[in-house]
């Protein structure tokens, strides 16, 4: 059943479990010999982790960090880095997992960090991708769908932490957030 403010379904749960599957044999190819720490960022991308790191056939550790921008369905643009990795990262290979990428801000400065904390690298997996609102430069390795420049909620994205749970992406109605 599809939620009743969703206007409509723009990924299913099997077309996601699909794409990390994809995704997750990639992952294991590039990293073959250096397993890399998966560093997610809450809350949002908790259902594509618990996805994508059952393709991913190495031996991962698994990190987490809070970091916010966003109230209601506009970035602030202040990222905030609320809760930070447990381990340290000094010399590790860190693929960050993302729910979306939209002005890319969250990442450009979650990546600038760890590197400034020693990371060997750093790069990115997201399941969404809106290009049309990029406003820093971001290049994710690897993206699970490019998205139009909509509001999408579900599999881990909210709106006003609502909606996490939904087991597909949907495109939010406009009258749920606009008066
Ligand atoms: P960025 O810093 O603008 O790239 O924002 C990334 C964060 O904004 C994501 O981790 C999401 O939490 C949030 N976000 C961006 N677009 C959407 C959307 O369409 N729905 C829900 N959250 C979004």
């Amino acid at each position: 059943m599809t939620h009743p403010d969703v206007e409509k379904i723009l990924i299913t749960e099997e077309e996601i479990a699909e794409r990390c599957k994809v995704l997750g044999g990639l992952i294991t190819q590039d990293y073959k010999d250096n397993p890399p720490v998966l560093v997610a960022l809450l809350k949002g991308s908790v259902p594509f982790l618990a996805e994508l790191m059952k393709y991913i056939d190495l031996d991962v550790e698994i990190d987490f960090m809070d970091v916010t921008s966003y109230t209601g369905t506009e970035s602030s643009g202040d990222v905030r880095i609320l809760k930070d990795t447990e381990g340290s990262v000094q010399g590790k290979d860190i693929l960050l997992v993302e729910d979306i990428v939209d002005t890319g801000r969250t990442l450009v400065t979650v990546k600038d960090l760890l590197y400034s904390k020693g990371a060997r690298s750093v790069a990115v997996a997201t399941l969404l991708d809106k290009p049309d609102r990029r406003v820093v430069e971001i290049h994710a390795e690897y993206v699970g769908f490019e998205i139009p420049n909509e509001f999408v909620i579900g599999f881990g994205l909210d709106f006003n932490q609502k909606f996490r749970n939904l087991p597909y992406v949907g495109v939010l109605k406009e009258d749920c957030y606009k008066e």
